[in-house]
């Protein structure tokens, strides 16, 4: 497994729509499309700069993780995502390192991605994402 690159920062927002057009407007990023993911209730704008992107999550729902995120912290920075080229090889090497996983299989993420998040009490307090482009 190697890691590559920072895939995506995940950013917490109450407002996608104001959000996007707050980083449009103020920076000039521009937003290449948006993705309901339902099954993590949440609704994604991806904002590509360079190799990475800044990818702004909105609940979908009440009791929606993301929405659970902002009632504790407010918005801001979620998870940070780091690419790797091979998850299914990744998930191995965390089981055989004996790593506290929140996934130890991978699941679909936004923008056609294979995922697994890590424990933030193995990352030293980050919810770290390892994601596979597909
Ligand atoms: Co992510």
């Amino acid at each position: 497994m190697n890691v590559i690159c920072v895939d995506h920062i995940g950013i917490a927002v109450k407002d996608l729509d104001e959000t996007v057009k707050f980083y449009e407007e103020t920076l000039g990023i521009k937003c290449t499309g948006t993705e309901v993911v339902e099954e993590q209730k949440v609704r994604v704008a991806f904002m590509p700069l360079g190799d990475c992107e800044l990818e702004f999550l909105e609940s979908t729902a009440p009791d929606g993780p993301v929405a659970k995120f902002i009632d504790k912290n407010g918005e801001g920075i979620q998870h940070i995502a780091l690419r790797v080229d091979d998850i299914e090889a990744a998930l191995k090497e965390m089981e055989e390192k004996g790593i506290r996983m929140i996934d130890t299989q991978p699941r679909y993420g936004a923008g056609n991605a294979k995922i697994a998040f890590m424990h933030p009490k193995a990352t030293k307090g980050i919810l770290l994402e390892l994601s596979q482009r597909m």
